[in-house]
């Protein structure tokens, strides 16, 4: 394409994300989503004032979806630290519905993400340290045997009741929907990958037998929900401590894991990619959120790097066209409806203004990028 002037890309960008988009009964204002990330200010796992205003005026500045961070499900055995917040008892549960009080009022929509991590926790640790860890096979992401132990069918079926029980919740006090975190080597990633799933039962086994589980989880979730109440679900080819790792090698592969997922009720998959201009099958341009859209049909959303690294993204503003990270290629993908939605994480970090800056043209005000900014909540 032409390289447009960098009033016009800016104008472009404007019109293009400010679209609103719905998901199931929810609409949401625009196409920026606030990616999940931990922050661990959550002491004893409540959220609290401080976490109330750093989502709300990420709301105020535009974001049209908050993907919360990862919220423990109530199960003892689903949790890290005790810094995280939970997704369970009262207290709890009063500091998240102030959360998405806050949210509504500055105009946003919200989904907190709930999660269980399953092996990547050691028995010891997380807020209850006597629970022992529980995964598909009790083997670690990197293969290992540790103090883990195979979940029995009762494990099974209480972790999923546990996710039901917190999508209910949600539901409750106020949230526009749920995220299920079924990436990066999480307890649902470790069913649908065969390298954390040895099962022989009927959760182990070829692809579609390892994402039974995970259909499960929807499934129990979809019931216990309003019918409009959107589900999204979370997934990845990546783990947190191997980037290389993968579910699927082709689309066919691909489309065998998501099929089932979907047709237990899943609205939406959010695609988890570290950059999201990477293209993910050899012979075609369609990164894993284009070819999730494609395969299912259901709402995609977008992620990975995205205004990071401000030249690259920039380039359009500078005239130099769709390149590789650029916000033109960005554009350019949504122009061609290969997804719904974009998350944006690190990015809105450093400059809770993104969205909006963004949404009205004012690129040129972002701050550029500095990891200082993970160990803030402003
Ligand atoms: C500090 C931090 C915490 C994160 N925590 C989560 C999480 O709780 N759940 C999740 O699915 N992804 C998590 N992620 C991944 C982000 O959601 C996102 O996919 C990733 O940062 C890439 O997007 P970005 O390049 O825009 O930052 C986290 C990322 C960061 C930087």
């Amino acid at each position: 394409m032409t390289t447009p002037a960098p009033e016009a890309a800016a104008s472009r960008a404007a019109e293009i994300l400010s679209r609103p988009v719905t998901i199931n009964g929810l609409t949401v204002p625009n196409r920026i989503a606030m990616a999940p990330m931990t922050r661990m200010f959550s002491p004893g796992g409540v959220p609290g004032e401080d976490v109330v205003s750093y989502y709300s005026r990420r709301a105020a500045a535009g974001v049209g979806l908050i993907v919360t961070e990862g919220t423990y499900v109530g199960h003892e055995t689903a949790g890290l630290s005790d810094r995280v917040p939970r997704f369970h008892g009262e207290e709890q549960l009063a500091g998240w519905a102030k959360v998405a009080e806050a949210v509504h009022a500055a105009g946003g929509t919200i989904v907190p993400q709930l999660w269980h991590v399953g092996m990547v926790r050691e028995q010891g640790n997380g807020p209850f340290p006597e629970a022992p860890a529980i995964g598909p096979s009790g083997i670690r992401l990197d293969g290992t045997e540790g103090t883990g132990k195979a979940m029995t069918q009762q494990d099974v079926d209480d972790v999923i009741a546990a996710f039901a029980k917190a999508a209910a919740d949600a539901e409750r006090i106020g949230f526009d929907g749920v995220e299920l975190h079924g990436a990066h080597g999480y307890l649902i990633d470790q069913f649908l990958w065969a390298g954390t799933n040895r099962r022989t039962d009927a959760y182990g086994g070829d692809a579609v037998a390892r994402t039974r589980f995970a259909a499960e989880v929807v499934a129990a979730v979809r019931a216990a929900v309003s019918p409009e109440f959107p589900v999204i679900f979370r997934y990845s080819q990546w783990k947190s401590d191997n980037y290389d790792a993968r579910l699927a090698e082709t689309p066919e592969e691909l489309e065998a894991i998501l099929a089932p997922l979907a047709a237990a009720g899943v609205d939406a998959f959010h695609a988890s990619t570290r950059r999201y201009w990477l293209p993910e099958f050899e012979g075609s341009d369609l990164n894993l959120a284009g070819w999730t859209k494609k395969l299912t049909g259901k709402t995609a959303i977008t992620v990975g790097s995205v205004g990071l690294d401000g030249g690259d993204f920039l380039n359009a503003f500078q005239g130099k066209g769709a390149e590789l990270g650029s916000l033109d290629n960005l554009l350019d993908r949504f122009e061609r409806d290969e997804f719904d939605l974009v998350a944006v994480g690190r990015a809105l970090l450093q400059d809770p203004q993104w969205a909006e800056k963004v949404l009205s043209g004012r690129v040129g005000e972002l701050a550029p990028y500095d990891a200082a900014s993970l160990k803030t909540l402003s």
